[in-house]
């Protein structure tokens, strides 16, 4: 790009230059750097033409990652490092986040103006991992210009959101993922194959504990924030519609958003599921029991060796013969072997960031596609409204069966 044609911003990159050697602890390389990365910012680079031996365009998926803060960086290393992708640019309103990413990534165009980044025509797809109240203006943009989207969880503010984005994304035939990591969690992935295969037997009971001095959000609440993980493995799991929702939690900090949550769900069939979140918490908890009829299972994401086990335990249940049989205990205790599987230990992440790039190039409908986003933001917002009436609230079936049926 001609700088003479851009005097404008060459102007306020020059001022912002001068006060970042001003006040700034870095050194001299790093300003040389740093001023040409800048003068890359606004505008995105053709990177098919650095590479024209190396990348044939056609099999390639072109990618931008929009938002580098604490998650962002993460997905820009998965599809950097994938080699069906080709990361055109990554995206952020903040120069200097983008200047990191720039330091790191130094063929990857730098961009703080999303819509100029979505003109160029080397783009594919666009990753949103931005705060969540975004998601949805910046991946309604997205699809109107015709590219996949990958959303970060909660994959929206609300259900109407998640319902137009899905329909948006049938109508122009493009993909819709939402970023539910621990679906595609080994660990998670060796749950649900013992589930379906009838080693647990009957489903009873799902019962997660996520909490830790964690991150206080300014747009939503430890609910939005924390409980999607679980929720999404839930959903994964059990596989099955809900039925009710009751939650319940306290603010500390002062701004109406709740810290410390307890959800209860209910199915049908007596599977009940709990779930408790806390940013409060001085130790930090990622446990999440499954109980079935014949096995139980752990997943503790907090273990470095055995972070599944299964355990042969549970209980029998004498169906009584007589009147005094009726009173007595009739529970029986079975408690056999505990069971360490071997796990597939590739970062979840990277089986995500595959899985998605696969759905792009084929056509085929993501694992967790639109509507399973659109399933636990249902819920989501069930819980803001059993927070604010102090009841539990019906999770309403699917309205338009055609657009959300799994
Ligand atoms: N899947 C996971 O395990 C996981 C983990 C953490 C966070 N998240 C999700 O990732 C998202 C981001 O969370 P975070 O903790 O990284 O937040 P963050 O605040 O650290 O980073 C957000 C970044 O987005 C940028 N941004 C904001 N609005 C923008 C816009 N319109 N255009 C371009 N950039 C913009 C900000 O400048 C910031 O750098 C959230 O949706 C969060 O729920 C997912």
């Amino acid at each position: 790009m001609p700088m003479c044609r851009r005097p404008r911003q060459f102007c306020k990159i020059f001022v912002f230059v001068f006060f970042e050697v001003l006040f700034s602890d870095a050194t001299l390389w790093e300003y040389e750097v740093n001023f040409i990365q800048l003068l890359s910012i606004g505008t995105v680079k053709q990177m098919t033409q650095l590479h024209p031996d190396v990348y044939d365009r056609e099999e390639l998926l072109g990618v931008a990652v929009v938002g580098c803060g604490y998650w962002g960086p993460n997905l820009i290393r998965n599809f950097y490092e994938n080699e069906q992708v080709q990361l055109v640019a990554v995206c952020d309103l903040d120069p200097k986040k983008l200047r990191k990413i720039g330091r790191r990534y130094p063929n990857v165009a730098l961009e703080t103006d999303f819509q100029a980044m979505l003109d160029n025509p080397a783009l594919d797809a666009v990753v949103i991992a931005t705060p969540v109240h975004t998601h949805y203006p910046l991946a309604l943009k997205a699809l109107q210009a015709g590219k996949h989207v990958l959303v970060e969880k909660p994959m929206a503010m609300n259900s109407q959101q998640c319902l137009e984005l899905i329909e948006l994304a049938q109508q122009k035939g493009l993909v819709l993922m939402v970023d539910h990591t621990f679906v595609y969690h080994g660990a998670v992935r060796r749950m649900k194959q013992e589930l379906d295969s009838g080693n647990l037997g009957e489903l009873l009971y799902f019962d997660s504990v996520r909490i830790n001095l964690g991150l206080f959000q300014s747009d939503i609440n430890v609910i939005w924030d924390l409980a999607p993980h679980d929720l999404s493995m839930m959903d994964y799991l059990i596989g099955k519609q809900p039925v009710s929702v009751h939650a319940s939690g306290a603010c500390h900090a002062g701004n109406g958003l709740e810290d410390i949550a307890y959800i209860t769900i209910h199915f049908e069939d007596n599977i009940i599921a709990h779930f408790h979140v806390s940013w409060l918490s001085p130790v930090k908890a990622r446990k999440i029991l499954v109980g079935g009829t014949k096995k139980m299972m752990v997943y503790d994401d907090l273990e470095s060796m055995e972070k599944l086990r299964i355990y042969d335990k549970g209980i029998t249940v004498e169906q009584p013969q007589s009147d005094e049989e009726r009173y007595a205990s009739l529970v029986g205790y079975r408690i056999g072997d505990m069971m360490t599987p071997v796990l597939d230990l590739t970062e979840a992440l990277k089986v995500e960031v595959a899985h998605f790039v696969d759905c792009a190039l084929s056509g085929k409908t993501p694992l967790t596609d639109g509507k399973a986003g659109m399933r636990i933001v249902q819920i989501l917002e069930a819980t803001n409204e059993a927070l604010r009436t102090g009841k539990p609230q019906t999770i309403t079936q699917p309205e338009i069966v055609g657009v959300l049926s799994r």
